[in-house]
């Protein structure tokens, strides 16, 4: 599994991963089917897949975790851990103080 920037081509696999990691949660309303455009965009590749991915914005010195998902088929093998860990250190080398993030009711979202 590597980390790595988005690209252009994955947005099929990255629309697929978002869809299905949202399905089973309180978020399977939000439904994308363009990938916006925010200051960070990582994602977790496996296997010429997306199985996770983290978009981010930044405004000064306040970063906001707009999406993160993880493929049902890959949870709890640290790739959340693994996405976070890089979005906060790129968004410390760009500026951010403070990283926020919005959840709805899932036990797994919240822990
Ligand atoms: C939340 C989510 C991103 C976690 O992804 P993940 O790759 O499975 O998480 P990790 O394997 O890195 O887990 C890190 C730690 O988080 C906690 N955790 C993760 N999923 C959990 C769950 N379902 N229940 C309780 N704790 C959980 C655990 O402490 C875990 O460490 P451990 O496995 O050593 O016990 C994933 O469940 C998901 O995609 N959920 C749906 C999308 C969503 O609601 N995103 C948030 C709003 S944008």
């Amino acid at each position: 599994m590597t980390i790595r920037n988005y690209q252009p081509t994955d947005e099929q696999s990255w629309l697929r991963c978002r869809v299905l990691g949202f399905l089973d949660t309180a978020y399977f309303d939000d439904v994308a089917t363009r990938k916006p455009p925010p200051d960070l965009e990582l994602v977790a590749a496996s296997d010429g897949q997306i199985v996770g991915l983290l978009d981010a914005s930044l405004n000064g010195p306040e970063a906001t975790i707009e999406t993160i998902v993880v493929h049902p088929d890959h949870r709890r093998r640290g790739i959340a851990r693994a996405l976070l860990h890089e979005a906060c250190t790129r968004l410390a080398d760009r500026g951010a103080l403070y990283v926020d993030a919005w959840t709805r009711d899932d036990e797994g979202t919240l822990t």
